[in-house]
């Protein structure tokens, strides 16, 4: 199995927006902590449009990579400069996971935003794997917070920040 990563294109929007949905879905939805499919459902994931213009105006602000398996996209990060902190969004579709892909992709990311600020990140608070991979590269836990999606309901969450 060979994968390569690349620079992401606009026309990647469609596919990156759909691992996001799939992401959310298999990562958060959590019977211990309520946490239902309906409402991670009430998240608005149709946002194609707008990771498409931000795809097309990046260098600057932010930027994304892909990562591909035999030409199939399969994971994705994003990286974003702002005023206090940046920020990142990372993605494998779960097939893929923990095969070191997650790694290269932040490895990128790392490089391209540079050390002159912090990292900020936000990681759900029963997101094992996540924790363990952003621990990993260099991430320590800040504070306990919430996310409150749409249906109402809480997601708990973590700030990490390196
Ligand atoms: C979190 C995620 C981005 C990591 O990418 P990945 O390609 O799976 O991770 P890697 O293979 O590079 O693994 C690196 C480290 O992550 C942690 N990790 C990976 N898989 C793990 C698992 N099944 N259980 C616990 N820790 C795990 C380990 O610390 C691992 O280090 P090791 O290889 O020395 O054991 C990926 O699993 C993912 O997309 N998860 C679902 C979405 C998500 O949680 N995104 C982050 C939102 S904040």
């Amino acid at each position: 199995m060979k994968i390569k990563i690349r620079i992401a294109k606009p026309e990647d929007a469609g596919k990156i927006v759909a691992i996001n949905k799939i992401g959310w879905l298999t990562t958060y939805v959590n019977q211990e902590n309520g946490i239902t499919k309906a409402d991670i459902l009430s998240k608005n994931f149709n946002r194609q449009k707008a990771w498409r213009e931000s795809i097309q105006n990046h260098k600057r602000e932010s930027h994304f990579w892909i990562a591909e398996c035999d030409g199939k996209i399969i994971g994705y990060i994003s990286a974003k400069k702002d005023k206090e902190y940046n920020e990142l969004g990372i993605y494998i579709l779960p097939k893929f996971q923990s095969m070191g892909i997650g790694g290269r992709l932040i490895k990128k990311a790392f490089k391209w935003l540079g050390e002159e600020k912090k990292i900020r990140i936000s990681v759900v608070g029963y997101n094992a794997k996540a924790i363990n991979f952003y621990s990993k590269h260099g991430f320590i836990k800040i504070k306990n917070e919430n996310h409150k999606l749409p249906s109402g309901k809480n997601l708990p969450t973590i700030m990490m920040i390196k």
